[in-house]
């Protein structure tokens, strides 16, 4: 196991790169599946999520090369239709490949997906979707058993505009027969990276990124090239470094638009940032802040992955702060942590109220999750003496090199094993 030891660190400075995205990478890999060709992705950060997502399909039958941060896959045949349990009990995301096995075999057995410990998760729209385009669906000893001669194309009214429903249904359309209209999708970035993907294979899909996407089904896809969008959540969590450490940091490697939210509540802060430049963008950080409220919502709205991260901020930020959760029932594990170094929160429901305190303390915390552990970092950071992060394996899920990111910005953090 190990850990995070974490000094109080000066004002971060410098550049650092942001990778490419995990949640564009996981499901673009599970759309690898739609196809015997070969499909090359560049950009791809090599976490312990992608792994696993590369175990999965490998699991299937494909043949996968890594050369720095390009992964080529050939999935070719796809061998079993089942999805072994070892694997998709490790992460959520695991569920991503139903739709294009059903695509594909007219079959798939996949036990119900395990991941953050942050709500209960449920697939019904995942489910909903598949079954109206035409899959019959049985629930045995936690598998889920999805069968269907032919898929054909239908309405899809999604009750939530959920990410990982919109992708399963929009990647088990591809090959629908007919077309499939999905109403309330999610608009996030990631399911435009996907259908971008899944267009380049030969998809017809029109509408991605608005609440209405419609794909024509197509007899097969071809092998393609593509380039992951950036890590919109990465570089948010690198803002939050910079603005709690009064930091002047530059990133590069981002889209603008992916982070305006982010972009806002700094800006209200009293955060200087500067978006002037090419695929980059400069943050001052201030140790003067201004205290704000926050709500989470699905995209354009201010993304329940980068709540965790402010909320650590805000733990330092003189003044009453309240942040709202509404995507994930569950999503405050890391306050008790915070209060544990210092921070003044109460929960209350969904929200979670916050007096500034001046300092937090470093001690012995644990992360709960990736991006609970995020929020720890980013803490500890701001925190007087040492901080000790134990569980670092949630955040090794998400952030591509964070430490070596963090240090080369001038943060005194060592990874060391427990
Ligand atoms: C994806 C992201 C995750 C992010 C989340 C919300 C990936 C790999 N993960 O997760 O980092 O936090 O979007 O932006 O891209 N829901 C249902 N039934 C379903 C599906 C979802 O009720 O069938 C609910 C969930 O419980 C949750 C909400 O919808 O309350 C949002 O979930 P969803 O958008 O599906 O998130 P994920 O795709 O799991």
């Amino acid at each position: 196991m190990e850990k995070f030891i974490i000094e109080h660190s000066g004002a971060l400075k410098g550049r650092v790169r942001i990778s490419g995205s995990k949640n564009s990478v996981l499901p673009i890999i599970a759309a690898t599946l739609l196809t015997d060709e070969v499909c090359i992705m560049h950009d791809v950060p090599k976490l312990t999520d992608v792994l696993i997502m590369q175990n999965i399909i490998e699991d299937l039958g494909a043949k996968t090369i890594w050369n720095e941060e390009k992964l080529s896959i050939e999935v070719g045949d796809i061998k079993k239709t089942q999805v072994a349990y070892e694997l998709c009990s490790k992460m959520r995301a695991s569920f991503l490949v139903a739709g294009p096995i059903l695509a594909r075999c007219g079959e798939v057995k996949i036990s119900l997906p395990g991941g953050c410990a942050i709500g209960s998760r449920p697939v019904d729209l995942h489910l909903k979707g598949l079954v109206a385009l035409g899959a019959e669906i049985s629930q045995e000893h936690g598998y889920i058993h999805a069968r269907a001669k032919k898929l054909e194309g239908a309405n899809i009214y999604l009750d939530f505009p959920s990410v990982g429903a919109t992708e399963n249904i929009m990647m088990a359309a591809t090959l629908a027969e007919g077309q499939t209209i999905i109403q309330n999708a999610a608009v996030e970035p990631e399911i435009v990276d996907l259908s971008n993907f899944l267009s380049s294979m030969g998809a017809q899909i029109r509408g991605s990124g608005t609440d209405t996407i419609k794909i024509t089904g197509v007899n097969r896809l071809r092998g393609t090239s593509h380039n992951i969008i950036p890590d919109r959540i990465e570089a948010g969590t690198f803002m939050c470094a910079a603005a709690v450490t009064g930091g002047d940091v530059f990133l590069e490697n981002v889209v603008i638009d992916h982070l305006k939210p982010a972009i806002a509540k700094l800006r209200e802060m009293g955060i200087e940032i500067n978006e002037g430049f090419d695929d980059g963008i400069h943050i001052k950080g201030s140790l003067d802040r201004l205290p704000i409220d926050i709500k989470t919502l699905p995209y354009p709205g201010f993304p329940t992955d980068m709540q965790a991260q402010f909320l650590s901020l805000l733990a330092v930020t003189p003044g009453t702060n309240i942040v709202t959760e509404t995507v994930f029932e569950n999503r405050f594990m890391h306050v008790p942590e915070l209060i544990r170094m210092g921070a003044d929160i109460k929960i209350d429901s969904r929200s979670a109220v916050i007096e500034g305190v001046a300092k937090l303390a470093g001690t012995q915390v644990r992360a709960s999750d990736l991006r609970a552990g995020a929020a720890l970092v980013i803490a500890a950071l701001a925190a007087a003496g040492t901080t000790e992060i134990h569980d670092i394996y949630h955040i090794d899920r998400g952030y591509y090199r964070f430490d070596e990111k963090l240090r080369a910005l001038g943060a005194i953090i060592h990874r060391k094993t427990s």
